[in-house]
């Protein structure tokens, strides 16, 4: 689905506890340390200070071919900041109600996704490579794979 990019896009200032989830307030852009130097530049993330977890796992997406997409689940529990190493790619996340579209193109940006928040990677360019710093381990129970089960369970409806 095309969305506008948003032309300022939200930025966290503090980050969000581990109980704030499913709301896409508690999603946003985080500035990562840079030390710049004429011999190239230098980034750091250190848990529990530049990301609000523990780093429990490191996986990262690359030779993504032209048009494809990746992502499209939420997670129980899972924290993540997501990174564009090199090249840019677009990252939707959705919290049931609204969504939002960021674009990733800086290796000293990260996007925090607070837990029960659905979202898909799409626009990768050529040669691009996805970072992302979880909070767990590799658990295919924490995935709502399916939207509007995933929807049901991040807003219930009454009586159902
Ligand atoms: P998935 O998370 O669905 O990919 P994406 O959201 O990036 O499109 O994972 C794709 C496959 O890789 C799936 O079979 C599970 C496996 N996988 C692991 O074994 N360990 C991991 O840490 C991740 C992220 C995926």
């Amino acid at each position: 689905m095309l969305l506008p990019l948003p032309t300022d896009p939200p930025r966290l200032t503090t980050f969000p506890r581990a109980d704030q989830q499913g709301a896409l307030a508690h999603c946003g852009v985080v500035e990562l340390p840079r030390i710049e130097d004429r011999r190239g530049n230098l980034t750091f993330v250190e848990a529990e200070r530049h990301v609000p977890f523990d780093i429990r796992r490191v996986y990262y997406l690359y030779d993504v071919p032209g048009g494809a997409e990746r992502g499209g689940h939420g997670h129980h529990r899972l924290r993540q900041l997501i990174i564009a190493m090199s090249g840019s790619f677009d990252v939707v996340l959705d919290d049931g109600s609204n969504r939002v579209r960021y674009h990733l193109n800086r290796s000293y940006t990260g996007l925090y996704v607070c837990p029960m928040i659905w979202r898909e990677l799409d626009n990768f360019s050529s040669g691009s490579v996805c970072l992302v710093l979880a909070s767990e381990p590799y658990d295919e129970a924490d995935y709502l794979r399916d939207f509007d089960e995933f929807r049901a369970a991040v807003r219930p409806q009454p009586g159902t």
